[in-house]
């Protein structure tokens, strides 16, 4: 099986890009595996902090994992957004195949002496393991907002990207290039696209979109043009699963069966997973 690092080159070379979805139970999981597997793509599942803490991060690497062997199939797991250098090194003892230092709220200096050590800790304990790491807040929390949140949006320079890259030896990179994390009621704002190609080349590694979330999906092919080659998406999924639940719920009241109730969710994630998989991968 080949693993993730081959998987992005191949999206680089084609031109397309991996998708990457969070989950935070059983449900979610299948439905993110299944819509891959209907479209026949590799895909990425990302667990928060506050995600690992429900479901337990070994036990999040260990279900991924047995779908991987069990299926034959490109499916990888990555530590999303871990904002302590601690909880790091703890998704790197757990297995994943991946994991985010999050320190884009510090101070640049700061933030790159972070993922250094999170860039050396993990390369020590798995030389396969890919570390990528945030310039430039994006905001934080997959959620629905009124309003961009005070502080985000502020766009990454190519230079900050090839100096921070250079400092701190990351595989990824994830910019600031205009979207932001949650589903923005007042309006997403759209991709920069010009600026991702230029931090795309600076940075000589392969960049990551955050907060696919509400974005067209002229941006999605803008920023896979671009040079984008993972994006992520998680509060479409939420969405989708607390109002499919209620309807779910609503329509049969009397149900007491975990699983016909939450099977509905399943149904609807997976779809919206589909969708973005098609786009992503240019698939008609
Ligand atoms: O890391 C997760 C994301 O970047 C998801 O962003 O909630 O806007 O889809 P989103
Ligand atoms: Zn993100």
């Amino acid at each position: 099986m080949n693993n993730l690092r081959h998987y992005i080159k191949e999206a680089e070379k084609n031109k397309t890009a991996i998708g990457h979805f969070n989950i935070s139970n059983l449900e979610m999981l299948w439905a993110v595996f299944n819509g891959a597997k209907s479209v026949g793509v590799p895909v990425i599942i990302g667990v928060s902090e506050g995600e690992r803490d429900f479901i337990g991060g070994k036990q999040a690497v260990a279900l991924v994992k047995s779908l991987r062997e069990e299926h034959h199939y490109p499916i990888f797991i990555n530590a999303d957004h871990t904002y302590k250098v601690d909880l790091v090194k703890e998704a790197v003892d757990a297995g994943f195949d991946m994991i985010i230092y999050d320190g884009a709220q510090l101070p640049f200096e700061e933030n790159a002496a972070n993922t250094k050590e999170c860039v050396q800790y993990a390369r020590a304990k798995n030389p396969e393991i890919l570390v990528e790491a945030e310039i430039g807040y994006i905001g934080s929390g997959s959620d629905v907002k009124e309003t961009v949140p005070e502080g985000a949006g502020v766009k990454t320079k190519p230079e900050e990207a090839e100096k921070f890259v250079k400092e701190t030896d990351i595989d990824l990179l994830a910019p600031s290039i205009g979207s932001i994390h949650g589903l923005i009621k007042s309006g997403k704002p759209h991709i920069d696209g010009k600026l991702a190609k230029e931090i795309r080349k600076t940075a000589k590694v392969p960049i990551v979109l955050h907060g696919g979330s509400g974005l067209t999906d002229e941006d999605f092919v803008n920023a896979i043009e671009a040079g984008v080659s993972i994006i992520h998406v998680s509060t479409e999924l939420r969405v989708a699963f607390q109002q499919t639940l209620k309807i779910s719920l609503q329509q049969n009241p009397d149900e007491t069966t975990p699983y016909k109730i939450m099977k509905p969710t399943v149904q609807a994630i997976q779809k919206i997973v589909e969708n973005r998989l098609r786009l992503f991968n240019k698939i008609k």
